[in-house]
């Protein structure tokens, strides 16, 4: 989604802005724009597509500035055009700002700003900020003042920065929903929304909250809360290093962070399962372990990729746990008016930890009084802040789009959490002895799935033209299902659907026939027979299958068209294995389409508005 970027300090900014930027790619976007004092006159270079097309630009141009803000624009009001992407001026064209977010309110600010005489330019909701602000500055408000005052007036989610002609020592920044972090150099500052742009230059950085605005200038920066009261911000270290978030070799993204997922998963569990006693340890949420093991129900709230590992947690809860757990979208979940009791645990999974959704839904349930949990990756996100305790699933960057270590993390915290609660309830010694064991394996296990990656990659040359793709599962394999689905949609543009396998007669089976590829998720377990029905169903009208079977299973081969074959474990943990095959094969399948694999279109990394 889109992305902020900027810099006031003695080098050339230009290289600075435009290298953020890059490092913002991944987030998604359709246009990107700078703005510089440039000899101490505002400058803006925008245009749309790739950040390439802007460095084109800037190169043609030789401009060189000390003070400047970058941003990536991923379209909500307004199409994809030079017009529309940031940054905004006002009329004078002496301030220059860029939003992300969404005003709410902005079409009756916009009315009211027109009656003043204000024109406007573009379609967005961005531009009425910076002729608000100009309306105070016009009043004789300072800029820090004018920011506030204009933010007064707001509704809706913003990360902003501004630049005025008048005050050149400065940059201001403000944030209300959507994330922002100052990096802090030596004589010379940074603002970002996402570490990821700054960890070239420091790792020293503060992190904003909602309703602070700041004035950043090269060598300070102050701060205030939304009483206007001067506040003392922490500043934080981060471990993000530079190697993290590059290719390391690998074509794509997606690719490195498939192929990484045995490393992940240990970095996941490392250091918190506890063999001797069968169980878990997990210092984020420790002092609530009591709590939890005593919830009357958990809901779980996520969206898409997390979503359906929240699914699998289901699963896991009902099954060992013992608790009755629900899962919800959480941008049905927030609007729902939902009934939650003091007695309920609500769990919020995301790998940015800055989902709108997911984040609002965390607001509401805290306001409601439940204990709130969070499951994130990205250390010191809005999620992982707001929640009342939580677990990191420590898997490290992840840069495509298209999400992959992280919901095999994500299904480790889970069965970790499982197992703390559990063992405080029923499981035996050594049926938790025997989870930890089955945990430890896994690595391996994943290894040896990683190496068929050939394999997969002839089977999606067989499968690149297909229009539409069927996922069936059942049981824990269900929201594998989903998830197999989910890949292949974002990132090759086909069409496919998960089902529950046993759902397929009750209407999806309409569709199938010798252009019909279905994928069967089906491992050895309690419903295995079950499942190889639904194959017969299926064959019977010439469906082509590929199923993702256990590899001691020497009978599914003759049923089917395909086998990825994988290794046992036991069934909580079966999805952590599955999913891999398809992560693989929805790669393929979208790269031999030609298609930008790390960047779908239209899709963002985070989504950070509505
Ligand atoms: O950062 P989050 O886990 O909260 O993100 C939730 C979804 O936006 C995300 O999983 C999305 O569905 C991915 N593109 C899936 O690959």
């Amino acid at each position: 989604m889109c992305g902020i970027v900027g810099y006031i300090g003695a080098k050339n900014c230009i290289p600075i802005l435009v290298g953020g930027l890059r490092r913002l790619e991944y987030r998604g976007y359709d246009s990107a724009g700078i703005g510089v004092l440039s000899q101490g006159k505002a400058l803006v270079v925008k245009s749309v597509g790739k950040v390439s097309v802007l460095q084109d630009k800037l190169d043609k141009l030789s401009i060189s500035s000390s003070i400047g803000i970058g941003h990536t624009r991923w379209a909500t009001h307004g199409v994809p055009n030079e017009t529309n992407a940031h940054p905004h001026v006002n009329e004078k064209n002496s301030l220059m700002l860029i939003h992300n977010g969404i005003i709410e309110n902005y079409a009756a600010l916009k009315e009211t700003l027109k009656l003043a005489g204000y024109v406007f330019k573009s379609d967005t909701d961005t531009e009425v900020l910076a002729h608000l602000i100009d309306s105070f500055l016009n009043k004789g408000l300072t800029l820090f003042n004018s920011v506030r005052a204009a933010l007064n007036e707001v509704e809706g989610t913003y990360g902003i920065a501004v630049i005025f002609e008048n005050e050149p020592d400065k940059i201001v920044v403000a944030k209300k929903g959507s994330p922002l972090v100052i990096g802090i150099g030596d004589n010379e500052n940074y603002i970002a929304s996402d570490v990821s742009a700054l960890v070239a230059h420091t790792q020293q950085v503060v992190y904003l909250e909602d309703g602070e605005v700041v004035e950043v200038y090269k060598d300070k920066f102050i701060a205030k809360d939304v009483s206007d009261k001067e506040i003392v911000k922490k500043v934080q270290e981060i471990t993000l290093k530079l190697d993290e978030i590059s290719k390391g070799g690998f074509q794509h993204f997606m690719l490195k962070e498939i192929m990484e997922q045995s490393e992940s998963i240990c970095n996941s569990m490392r250091g918190r399962l506890v063999p001797t006693e069968g169980t878990s340890k997990l210092g984020g949420i420790e002092e609530y372990a009591d709590r939890l093991a005593q919830s009357k129900r958990i809901i779980i709230s996520a969206c898409g990729t997390s979503y359906h590992a929240g699914l699998v947690g289901e699963y896991m809860f009902e099954q060992f746990a013992e608790i009755p757990t629900e899962v919800e979208y959480a941008s049905e979940f927030r609007y729902r008016n939902p009934i939650i009791y003091p007695e309920d645990t609500v769990i919020f999974i995301s790998q940015s930890g800055e989902t709108a959704d997911t984040l609002a839904a965390l607001k509401e349930s805290k306001r409601r009084g439940a204990l709130c949990i969070g499951i994130c990756n990205v250390v010191g996100s809005s999620i992982a802040r707001e929640s009342h305790a939580g677990v990191y699933i420590h898997a490290g960057p992840e840069i495509g789009v298209a999400s992959t270590k992280a919901f095999t993390s994500q299904l480790i915290v889970l069965s970790l959490i499982t197992l703390l609660i559990a063992r405080k309830k029923r499981m035996s010694l050594i049926d938790g002895q025997n989870v930890v064991s089955e945990i430890e394996h896994l690595p391996e296990k994943i290894e040896s799935i990683l190496r068929l990656n050939d394999g997969i990659e002839k089977i999606a040359e067989d499968f690149k033209d297909a229009k539409n793709f069927l996922y069936l599962g059942r049981g824990y394999n269900f929201p594998v299902a989903l998830e197999g689905a989910l890949k292949l949609k974002e990132i090759s543009y086909i069409h496919a659907e998960g089902y529950p396998a046993a759902e397929m007669k009750h209407g999806p089976i309409a569709l199938v026939d010798k252009m019909m590829p279905v994928v069967f998720i089906a491992p050895r377990d309690s419903t295995y027979e079950k499942i190889l029905s639904n194959i017969q169903e299926v064959k019977a009208r010439h469906g082509r299958i590929i199923a993702i079977a256990s590899e001691s299973d020497d009978k599914i081969n003759d049923l089917v068209d395909y086998t990825i074959k994988v290794p046992d474990t036991i069934r909580m943990l079966m999805p952590i294995l599955t999913v891999i095959p398809l992560q693989l094969l929805a790669y393929h399948i979208a790269v031999k389409k030609g298609l930008n694999v790390d960047q779908p279109r239209n899709l963002a990394k985070s989504v950070t508005v509505e």
